[in-house]
């Protein structure tokens, strides 16, 4: 199983085993890690922003046009943050660090 790392808004880490095929944002909700996710992933909230590290961007592929205009709506966007509900666990992802915002 793919491991996760987040960094909750408090500077914590949380090491976390992630299924293959939920979303970050699904794996930080299981944890309670302090992402709310309102929409369930259906791109109507942005209540979900997370913030990746350089070094892992690139491996998370390009944001498609809907995810950039919620994004717009996120508070706190750095280049790295993504919306947590449009990335999806993958074997490939293993070791990937998360940062969860503190206002989303
Ligand atoms: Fe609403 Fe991701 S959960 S946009």
């Amino acid at each position: 199983m793919p491991r996760l790392i987040f960094i909750d808004a408090a500077g914590a880490r949380h090491d976390v085993e992630a299924e293959s095929g939920l979303s970050v944002m699904q794996v930080a909700r299981a944890h309670d890690l302090g992402i709310e996710g309102t929409c369930d992933g259906s791109l109507a909230c942005a209540t979900c922003h997370v913030i990746f590290e350089p070094k892992d961007a690139l491996r998370l592929g390009v944001a498609s046009p809907e995810e950039e205009d919620m994004l717009d709506l996120a508070v706190g966007v750095r280049p790295t943050s993504r919306l947590g509900c449009q990335i999806l666990v993958t074997e490939e992802l293993d070791g990937l660090t998360v940062h969860l915002p503190a206002d989303h």
